[in-house]
């Protein structure tokens, strides 16, 4: 909730931060869990950033850091260890819906856009973001 009002905000009405906190409750991260597609930094104990894979290992459902932790690499060292498995799994391109916020460092990261399109939330608000796919076989081989 705190990555997304404090870094998102930029770039986005609130209506629609609001819509994407109303998707991010902690029941919309069991599965992923369960599966163990989740991953967490840790620092002295508390978590400070994670990031999920989706089901197939195929896309990546979100990274998210803690504000105070931003611009730290945090959020690339999950990138990396979410391609990571992918990889282990035999997946050679991932692909993600970066949200406007988000683009640069993504692209940073070697992800090329795609396309554009609106996320539709679960409170039926919508918001633009930025489809995203990266060949990650030679980056983590
Ligand atoms: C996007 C996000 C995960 C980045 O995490 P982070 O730990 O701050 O990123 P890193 O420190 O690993 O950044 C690596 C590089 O990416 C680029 N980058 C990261 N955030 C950036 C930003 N806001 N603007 C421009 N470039 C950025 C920079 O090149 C950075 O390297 P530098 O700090 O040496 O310049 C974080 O800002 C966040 O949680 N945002 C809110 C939630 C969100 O939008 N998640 C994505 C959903 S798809």
């Amino acid at each position: 909730m705190a990555a997304i009002r404090v870094l998102a905000s930029s770039h986005y009405p609130k209506a629609e931060i609001d819509g994407w906190c109303a998707s991010r409750t902690a029941a919309t991260y069991r599965a992923s869990i369960e599966r163990q597609a989740m991953l967490v930094e840790e620092m002295e104990g508390v978590v400070v950033a994670f990031g999920l894979l989706n089901q197939e290992a195929t896309h990546i459902d979100g990274v998210y850091v803690y504000p105070s932790h931003s611009r730290q690499g945090v959020g690339l060292r999950i990138l990396r260890a979410l391609e990571a498995m992918a990889a282990e799994r035999g997946i050679k391109a991932i692909t993600l819906d970066a949200s406007l916020n988000a683009v640069e460092f993504y692209r940073q990261a070697g992800y090329v856009p795609v396309t554009e399109k609106k996320h539709v939330h679960c409170d039926e608000s919508t918001a633009a973001v930025v489809v995203m796919r990266h060949e990650i076989r030679e980056a983590v081989d």
